[in-house]
């Protein structure tokens, strides 16, 4: 079975779903930066497509049979359903986009994913809204809140709302969201031997602020602007969208060597990213902020497997 991963990022969602046996066939997102991490792992089979969603011509689309979308999170202000979902920077109309490509192709199986405040935005509203549009096209709906320490056997704390949808009742009877697994590995499976001098604090101006907290080595700290905050459940804190750009946002550690922050590939691992998943030579700011965006496969794996199973049977 075909599928077409929207908003695509760096391919978390893609990797997800190939892993599951589905075909993919055509990938979207209109972040150079993103195109350039996914062109360097994927572009032998297919180059990401690069243009604005809404741009998209729906018959210019390949066919295919299940939708996948990690749409965008902060702008995703709907201020009411009268509003249209309007927010400043047109960014709500996003979810229209999918509604769109939805009505005019009809796929059996579609995958949203977003933050898990999505459910409570705007006193449940928002996602009574997006229920409502997707039942209009004769969806039947579920969605459930995973966190990647609990479905994914990753050790990070994330929470995750996923959507998912069948057209066919028999087949969405079927489908039942993972069950939560052991969480075997520890943060020292995601971390890096060797790391490059420029991730520590040692000589830098934080070090001072950080030294008499970051104490333990088998836990993920984070510098919170006048503090240090200590993830007491051993595991990373959420990685976010923005971590990286302020430059105290990205979870420190403390090693062998001394206090750091966490790697671009650290973030890789902690995502479930393969091993072997290639980073372009860009800016660190641009593959935290990637990783951040991006999803934990494991969780999106286990999520395909059981839209496998419910459509076979
Ligand atoms: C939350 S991220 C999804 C990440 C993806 N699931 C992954 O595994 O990497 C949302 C993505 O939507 C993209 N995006 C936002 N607005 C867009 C638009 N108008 N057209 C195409 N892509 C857009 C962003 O560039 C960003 O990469």
């Amino acid at each position: 079975m075909k599928f077409i991963d929207l908003f695509a990022g760096i391919g978390g969602i893609k990797i997800g779903f190939e892993n599951t046996g589905f075909e993919s066939v055509f990938s979207n997102d209109f972040d150079a930066n993103c195109k350039k991490t996914f062109d360097l792992n994927f572009s032998k089979h297919k180059e990401m497509h690069f243009e604005d969603i809404t741009k998209i011509k729906v018959n210019d689309l390949p066919e295919f049979h299940i939708l996948t979308g990690g749409f965008p999170c902060q702008p995703f202000s709907i201020a009411g359903y009268r509003q249209g979902f309007d927010d400043e920077d047109g960014r709500g109309n996003l979810f229209f986009d999918i509604i769109r490509i939805l009505k005019k192709r009809k796929p059996k199986v579609f995958l949203l994913e977003n933050v898990k405040n999505l459910k409570t935005h705007d006193k449940g509203n928002t996602l009574k809204v997006i229920y409502s549009e997707l039942e209009k096209l004769g969806y039947k709906i579920t969605d459930k809140v995973l966190n990647t320490m609990e479905y994914g056997n990753l050790p990070q704390n994330r929470e995750r709302v996923y959507i998912v949808g069948f057209l066919d009742k028999s087949a969405f009877n079927e489908f039942k969201f993972p069950k939560k697994i052991p969480l075997t590995k520890t943060i020292h499976d995601c971390l890096e031997k060797k790391v490059d001098e420029k991730y520590y604090y040692n000589k830098k101006d934080l070090y001072l602020k950080l030294k008499d907290d970051v104490v333990k080595k088998d836990t993920v700290y984070q510098w919170r602007r006048k503090y240090v905050r200590e993830n007491k459940n051993g595991v990373c804190p959420t990685l976010t969208a923005n971590m990286g750009t302020g430059g105290h946002n990205v979870p420190i550690i403390l090693d062998d060597k001394g206090i750091r922050k966490l790697t671009p590939r650290e973030c890789s691992n902690f995502q479930g990213f393969p091993k072997n998943y290639k980073l372009p030579e860009i800016a660190d700011s641009h593959l935290y902020k990637q990783f951040g965006n991006s999803v934990s496969i494991p969780v999106v794996e286990r999520i395909a497997e059981n839209i496998k199973k419910a459509l076979e049977k």
